[in-house]
């Protein structure tokens, strides 16, 4: 009987919890304190208990009797002082509009990439932000000491770690765990100890790909990139390649896209060259297949790095990187 009146205790207690207005309460009182409630029945028991136990279970009930009808004054009066009142309510007054929330601009655009990339056969893969100095520099033949790395303003972390410079961290990470052939993509977030104005900001996206077979070639990569470009921009894009240096593509190039305002004719964004820089790419570095596991007489591959941030400026026209992630709902609503 002790324990059917603490199982009781029990079940009350929890059943409170649920209360939200005082019709409920009520109801709950008439449960388990009513005249034929709950507690009663348990009370009508005692009579037929050996009389040495009668007095400690009929102590029992009466503290656990005490105690509900205390919780119950106590739920009663904050239910009252809490209860909403609606006091001039206007039925004819038109309703509240909820706002409805949509998608970041980032998010629009990298979904567009994910899926044409996605179209092509390329996996979509995620990583570290935080990571070690190994996969974000020395991996990808940028040793200690190299001045490549001064182009890469790093927030350190304790012990040889950092926030990720570049999604770049992920190719080794990708080779050693996937092997030859891969073809993926590595959307994410990237960090700069930088000192942000309207076209710079401490943290940015990109989107990396890498796609490492038996002979590919820069062809595939354009071919590649033309595919994507008139996914984004939903037209057919042209595009240039110049040479550029990065430590872990050789050959490296920057690669550009005829200007999307003028079409190539030249104009302000463009200054005037009819085109845009869009991102840098190049085949990627023996020293990098190596690193990843994999034999470059064998295999050969292409390795991008997309400014995701930019190509949403460019898409959207914005003209300040500082407003992406500033939260403005005045400039957020507009997408
Ligand atoms: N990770 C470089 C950066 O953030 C960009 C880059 C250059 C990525 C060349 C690549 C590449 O994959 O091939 O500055």
């Amino acid at each position: 009987m002790e324990k059917k009146l603490r199982e009781l205790k029990n079940r009350f207690f929890s059943e409170l919890k649920t209360v939200r207005d005082d019709d409920f309460l009520a109801e709950l009182k008439i449960k388990y304190l009513g005249r034929k409630g709950e507690l009663a029945s348990i009370l009508r028991g005692v009579k037929d208990l050996a009389v040495e136990e009668k007095p400690r279970v009929g102590q029992l009930a009466n503290e656990i009797k005490k105690e509900l009808l205390e919780v119950f004054g106590r739920t009663e009066a904050i239910i009252k002082k809490s209860a909403i009142r609606p006091r001039n309510f206007d039925s004819s007054l038109p309703g509240q509009r909820r706002e409805i929330g949509h998608l970041h601009p980032s998010t629009i655009v990298q979904e567009e990439i994910e899926e044409a990339f996605a179209k092509l056969g390329f996996s979509i893969f995620d990583g570290p932000q935080l990571e070690s100095d190994y996969y974000n520099f020395t991996a990808l033949n940028i040793p200690e000491d190299h001045p490549a790395r001064d182009t890469q303003d790093t927030f350190w972390v304790e012990g040889k770690n950092l926030l990720r410079t570049h999604t770049s961290n992920l190719q080794v990470r990708m080779l050693e765990k996937y092997g030859a052939p891969f073809r993926g993509i590595f959307p994410g977030r990237v960090f700069r100890y930088e000192s942000t104005d309207a076209s710079h900001e401490h943290t940015f996206y990109q989107t990396e790909g890498l796609m490492v077979d038996r002979n590919i070639n820069i062809g595939n990569l354009i071919a590649v990139m033309q595919s994507l470009l008139s996914a984004v921009f939903h037209k057919k894009v042209n595009v240039r390649l110049r040479p550029g240096f990065f430590p872990f593509v050789e050959p490296g190039f920057e690669m550009d896209i005829e200007c999307f305002i003028c079409e190539g004719d030249g104009c302000s964004v463009c200054k005037q060259s009819g085109w845009v820089e869009l991102m840098p790419c190049g085949l990627v570095h023996p020293g990098v297949l190596k690193a990843g596991g994999l034999d470059p007489e064998e295999y050969s591959g292409f390795a991008f790095g997309l400014g995701l941030t930019r190509l949403v400026m460019m898409k959207y026209r914005i003209n300040d990187i500082r407003l992406l992630q500033s939260g403005d709902l005045r400039f957020l609503k507009q997408f």
